[in-house]
């Protein structure tokens, strides 16, 4: 274990001295603030192992530090300082979450106990919660993915299915939810785990280049084809081939494609020999293929072929309960990678991650996690750090009924209307709010008459 690392917040620097010298023969580290509102800053600043905390202090005083610090850093273990004969401000301290506590004057043994104590049921606490996140690991991770939600462990179960057999899989959700990590799941997990897998990603590759990189070519099988080329099917041979964005696959491909799921051979381009494949087909796509196919963009025949068993991935946005362990998740991995030691993200931030949409689902919300471990000063993800789309004033990020985002029963126009209201109604207590309730001012910042101000506070009951 690192040296613990103490923070003392006491306006008297007599006693913080004091207790700066004991405990650092103790081989801690120490920290001092001053006063209650320093030390907010530093624990902000810095993950602390423990705090000593004066409970009479100006500029906040050591009930408001206990508040603001756990929110900031619920790990934070306080133990705070009373006056001789305050017993009762002891008890409410402890309450608020204070640990322990000693009185003034004390002596220096007292102290030293108090702290070894504190610590070491920490350190306690700190391996009991270890091993249960290891336990409950077991079932909120699946190889590279973490999820906790009902959602997500139905897929993870879904996968455990469906990899033993060579079934056909199509996986379908939006863009970020995590398709090409269940692709990838399902081949490590299966009896072709040690043979290839192979990706094609049908949407980036030209039409007329990716006919080629599937089937492979002959030599001078069109210009430019100086050396004859495998195509993926081959190489994928007795392993998995991925096609990815297969909504995207054009007609006359997907006919060539059905051909090789129904007969389970090919030829190359420019050759008349057919070469049998055994090749497991895992396909994806953020598109709606039965629309598609209704639009007469995709084959009915081969969207039947291939949805042999589909899996879906819903959006970050109807399973935000898997936002907290992402964080963690991605956390701990860009740690690694960029040498960091975030310890988490404010409370504040979770609220902020937690209401926002995410319209690209989790590969954005790893986005953003990493950008913010880049900017991040001290050891937390404070609101800064976060990308302009959350600094946009809480109307947005806090207020909007999420039901806007996965309820998709109401016509849209309807919908428009009531979020219309919702935000007018914010606007107009905004506006109240910034001219101190004085009706006149607050309807000359909306720019529009009292007369219209009175009658939509009667509207949305504001007064
Ligand atoms: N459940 C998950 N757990 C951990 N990381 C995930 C999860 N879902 C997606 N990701 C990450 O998000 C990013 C986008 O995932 P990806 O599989 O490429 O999505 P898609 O193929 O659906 O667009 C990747 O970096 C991936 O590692
Ligand atoms: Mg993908």
């Amino acid at each position: 274990m690192s040296r613990p690392k103490i923070l003392i917040v006491d306006d008297d620097p007599g006693i913080r001295f004091v207790i700066r010298e004991v405990l650092e023969d103790e081989g801690f580290y120490v920290d001092e603030a001053s006063d209650g509102e320093e030390g907010v800053k530093k624990v902000e600043q810095t993950y602390y192992d423990l705090a000593v905390v004066d409970l009479v202090m100006p500029n906040k005083d050591g009930f408001a530090f206990l508040r603001e610090a756990r929110s900031i850093c619920p790990d934070l273990i306080t133990v705070v300082i009373t006056a001789y004969g305050s017993q009762k401000a002891a008890m409410r301290a402890i309450q608020e979450g204070a640990y322990d506590y000693f009185a003034k004057p004390f002596d220096n043994d007292e102290l030293r106990i108090v702290i070894r104590r504190v610590l070491e049921k920490r350190r306690l606490e700190q391996k009991v919660r270890l091993l249960e996140e290891q336990l409950q690991k077991q079932e909120t991770q699946f190889g590279e993915m973490i999820g906790n939600s009902t959602e997500m462990r139905e897929v993870f179960s879904l996968i455990r299915k469906v990899s033993a057999s060579d079934a056909t899989v199509l996986i379908y959700g939006e863009s970020g939810t995590g398709k090409d990590l269940v692709a990838s799941a399902i081949h490590r997990e299966s009896p072709r785990a040690d043979k290839p897998f192979i990706r094609v990603n049908c949407a980036a590759i030209p039409e007329t280049l990716l006919e080629s990189e599937l089937f492979g070519y002959e030599r001078g099988a069109f210009t430019g084809a100086y050396t004859k080329k495998q195509g993926k099917f081959e190489a994928a041979q007795h392993g998995t081939i991925f096609l990815d964005e297969i909504g995207d696959m054009s007609l006359p491909l997907q006919a060539k494609v059905l051909r090789i799921l129904e007969q389970r051979e090919f030829e190359r381009l420019g050759s008349t020999e057919s070469i049998k494949v055994d090749v497991r087909i895992i396909a994806a796509t953020n598109k709606d293929l039965r629309n598609a196919v209704k639009e007469g963009k995709f084959r009915e025949d081969l969207y039947f072929r291939i949805n042999v068993v589909p899996i879906y991935l819903p959006p970050l946005r109807v399973r935000k309960n898997d936002i907290p362990l992402l964080v963690e998740h991605f956390i701990r991995r860009y740690n690694q990678r960029l040498s960091k030691t975030i310890k988490g993200v404010t409370r504040d931030v979770m609220e902020l991650l937690m209401n926002y949409p995410w319209p690209g689902n989790v590969r954005e919300l790893e986005n953003v996690v990493q950008r913010a471990m880049i900017v991040a000063q001290g050891d937390f993800i404070t609101a800064e750090c976060l990308p302009s789309q959350f600094m946009t004033p809480p109307v947005w990020s806090g207020n909007l009924d999420p039901k806007l985002f996965n309820d998709f029963t109401e016509p849209l126009p309807d919908k428009l209307q009531r979020v219309a209201e919702q935000l007018e109604k914010l606007l107009i207590k905004e506006a109240l709010e910034k001219a101190n309730f004085r009706r006149q001012k607050a309807a000359e910042l909306l720019g529009i008459s009292r007369k219209s101000l009175h009658n939509k506070m009667v509207k949305y009951k504001l007064s």
